[in-house]
């Protein structure tokens, strides 16, 4: 590791199926024997306390050409192999692309925000904006893409909450909630509630920005933005904080209304003495 490129990394995260806990546990020995052996530089599968069955797999490479080689390599292909019948792999930082700089995830997430205006969540489809020619004002301005990143290059979930409200139909209690839910590649994954007949079939902003995230193959999140037109705090619901606490962990948790935040929370202190897959 004492070249400059040693900082060098790789991450994925490792969801085991269930009952192949023992397996993984053996492969990953293997994996990592194979990584020092063939000197391409060291591995550690670090164990996800809030969530059972969740590895972080993290590959230190003594340089890019190492990591390359490594995933060009047949024994290590084969353990690959055998790894993906046991578990679910998603790859959350690449240390194999070729760049000066190691790419940090937050690089990543400002050039996806900057290069493609009309792409994600920051897409406007039709042009809704007032007719007679008055420009919005303050929290009334749309957020659009130049105003997502606030300051110093963070993301402004809340604004990105605020946005997604505007499309909640809430046709019975008229109560329109957003929900802006940062995975960890620094994607922004936005959702509101949507009400219906029935009342009870109901779904929540957080649900459905979670579902949404799901269905598009994110597994790991930082942060969830909740927006609601009301005074006082509005948290997720019940049913939200199981669902997100089981499919996101210890989430931050920011809470906002219109104009202002109104408080931020971990997940665990929110659903405390929680049940969840390691109880059953
Ligand atoms: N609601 C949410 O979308 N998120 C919350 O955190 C609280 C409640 C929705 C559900 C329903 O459409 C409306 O707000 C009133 O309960």
């Amino acid at each position: 590791m004492g070249s400059s490129d040693g900082r060098r990394l790789s991450v994925s995260v490792v969801d085991v199926f269930s009952d192949h806990e023992a397996e993984f546990l053996t492969l990953a020995t293997h994996f990592e024997a194979l990584i020092l052996r063939k000197e391409y530089g060291r591995a550690e599968m670090i164990r996800d306390e809030a969530h059972p069955l969740r590895f972080y797999s993290v590959r230190y490479w003594i340089d890019a050409t190492a990591a390359e080689r490594c995933h060009r390599d047949q024994e290590v292909q084969a353990l690959t192999a055998q790894l993906y019948h046991v578990a679910r792999v998603t790859h959350v930082v690449n240390g194999v692309r070729r760049n000066d700089k190691m790419h940090l995830l937050l690089d990543d997430r400002r050039a996806r925000i900057e290069a493609d205006r009309r792409t994600g969540f920051d897409r406007r489809v039709d042009d809704t904006g007032p007719t007679n020619g008055e420009r919005r004002e303050k929290h009334e301005r749309r957020l659009g893409p130049r105003r997502v990143r606030e300051t110093g290059g963070e993301v402004d979930l809340v604004g990105a909450a605020r946005r997604a409200r505007e499309h909640a139909d809430a046709a019975y209690s008229h109560f329109k909630v957003g929900a802006a839910l940062e995975a960890v590649d620094g994607t922004v994954i936005t959702g509101c509630n949507i009400e219906n007949a029935t009342y009870g079939l109901t779904i929540c902003a957080e649900r459905v920005a979670m579902f949404k995230a799901l269905s598009e193959g994110h597994r790991v999140f930082t942060r969830i933005a909740i927006v609601a037109d009301t005074e006082a705090p509005t948290p997720p619901c019940g049913a939200c904080r199981q669902i997100l606490w089981e499919f996101a962990g210890n989430l931050e948790i920011l809470l906002a209304n219109l104009t202002a935040e109104t408080g931020s929370h971990y997940l665990k202190d929110l659903l405390p003495h929680p049940f969840d897959a390691r109880l059953l």
